[in-house]
Order: structure tokens, then sequence, then C-alpha cells
């Protein structure tokens, strides 16, 4: 497996590679998406390691994906849209890294759902990591057949050290320890290192 960096980034970060994977051939504003600049919309994105090992040193963009928030028949659910892993890096466990992660960030009591539009060619993909089919085979246009998608968030406790650094810190940018997620962080805006060594 890939050892990647996840971050939650702004739209512009990730649309490149989006269109890359996703749109390639189309005119590029087809990789810019309605919601993207919504307050509410999350953007991810899996990096390599930059040389210096260093935790705020990324190297190349390998994969992202995008949450919208809205109602999905009934639910309060994040759609996710753009799930796009470079091709030279596919299958090699960051599509996996990526989602997992975003899954915990997103985690909150009032949503506990995550839906999808699949390419066929993906179902296989989401069903690895608990996500479930629930409609019929749909065609779009531009992208080829589809089928919808679905996967409860799960119930994350997160650890009080969390709580305290993403509710009510000084800093307003974490990153987390790639080893334990949650235990360990590095601020992007001040560089501030923090963490529990157990948890
Ligand atoms: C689909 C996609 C995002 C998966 O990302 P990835 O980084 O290659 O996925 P991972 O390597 O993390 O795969 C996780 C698991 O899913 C499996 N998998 C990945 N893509 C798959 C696919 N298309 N069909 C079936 N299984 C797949 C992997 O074999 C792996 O299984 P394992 O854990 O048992 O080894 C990536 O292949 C991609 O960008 N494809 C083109 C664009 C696309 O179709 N995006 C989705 C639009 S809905």
């Amino acid at each position: 497996m890939k050892v990647v960096r996840i971050r939650e980034v702004w739209s512009g970060q990730i649309i490149d590679l989006r269109y890359e994977v996703l749109r390639a051939g189309l005119p590029r504003e087809t990789a810019m998406f309605d919601h993207d600049r919504d307050p509410s919309t999350r953007h991810f994105a899996a990096y390599l390691p930059g040389e210096s090992g260093k935790l705020k040193d990324l190297g190349k963009l390998v994969c992202c994906a995008t949450f919208t928030l809205g109602d999905w028949r009934g639910f309060k659910s994040f759609a996710l849209r753009g799930m796009a892993t470079d091709p030279e890096y596919q299958g090699k466990g960051i599509g996996r890294q990526l989602l997992t992660r975003a899954e915990i960030e997103l985690s909150q009591p009032s949503i506990n759902m995550l839906w999808c539009k699949a390419r066929k060619s993906a179902i296989g993909f989401y069903e690895k990591l608990g996500w479930a089919t629930c409609s019929a085979e749909f065609e779009i246009p531009t992208a080829g057949p589809h089928i919808e998608m679905f996967k409860q968030l799960p119930r994350v406790q997160k650890c009080d050290w969390f709580a305290r650094t993403t509710l009510g810190g000084n800093c307003s940018n974490w990153t987390h320890c790639e080893d334990c997620t949650i235990g360990m962080s590095e601020c992007n805006a001040c560089g501030t290192v923090e963490g529990l060594t157990s948890h």
C-alpha cells in the first residue's frame, strides 16, 4: 500500500486531477461542480510525501474527493462527487485511505449518510468500502452507465484532544498524524504540533 497524506483542501487544488481522470476530452468547466464553493462542501486530497519527509512537505497530488451537503431520500447526507485517483497510482490503496479518512472527518451526529452516483466500472471499489447499491442502472450522457450507492457514516469516537483542538483550539487548520489519525496533529497555519501518545 502506498503511504499518502490526506488533507482537506479547497476546490481549486483538485480540479486539474478531477479533469484529467473524470472529464478528459470535455470542456474544462465540466470539472467544476455547482456547490464547489459552498461553505458546507468538503474537499479531500491525498498527496505523496514530499522529499523532506516532514509532515508539512507534500508531494504530488494523487487522489481527490468532494462531499456536498444536502437532502437525499429524506436523510441529511453528504453526496460524494469527483472521486478520482491518478491512473498511475490506482489500485494501490489510496482511494480507500482517502475515503476512510473522509468518513472520520465528516462524521457528526446530525448527518449519517453518504451517497453517490457511481460509475458502473467503480461499483466494485465502493462495495469493498462498505457501500451498497440502491437504484436501477441509469445513463449519464457524458460519463456512461451509473448506479446510486450509499453508506451509513460510521459513528466515530473522537478523543477529548480532538474535540479541544478542532472545536475550541486557537489553530484553525489542523491535520492529523498519519499513523493514529486522531492522536497527534499539526496545524497547517502555524506549524504547531500537539498530540497525545495514546487515546
Ligand atoms: C475508482 C477509483 C477512485 C478507485 O481508487 P483507487 O485508489 O484505485 O482504489 P484502491 O486502490 O484504494 O482500491 C480499494 C479496493 O477496491 C478495489 N478496486 C479499486 N477500483 C476498483 C474497481 N474499479 N472495481 C472493483 N474493485 C476496485 C481495489 O482492488 C482494492 O481492493 P482490495 O482492498 O481488496 O485490495 C479509481 O480507480 C479511479 O479514479 N477510477 C477512475 C475514475 C472513477 O471511476 N471514479 C469513480 C467515479 S464514481
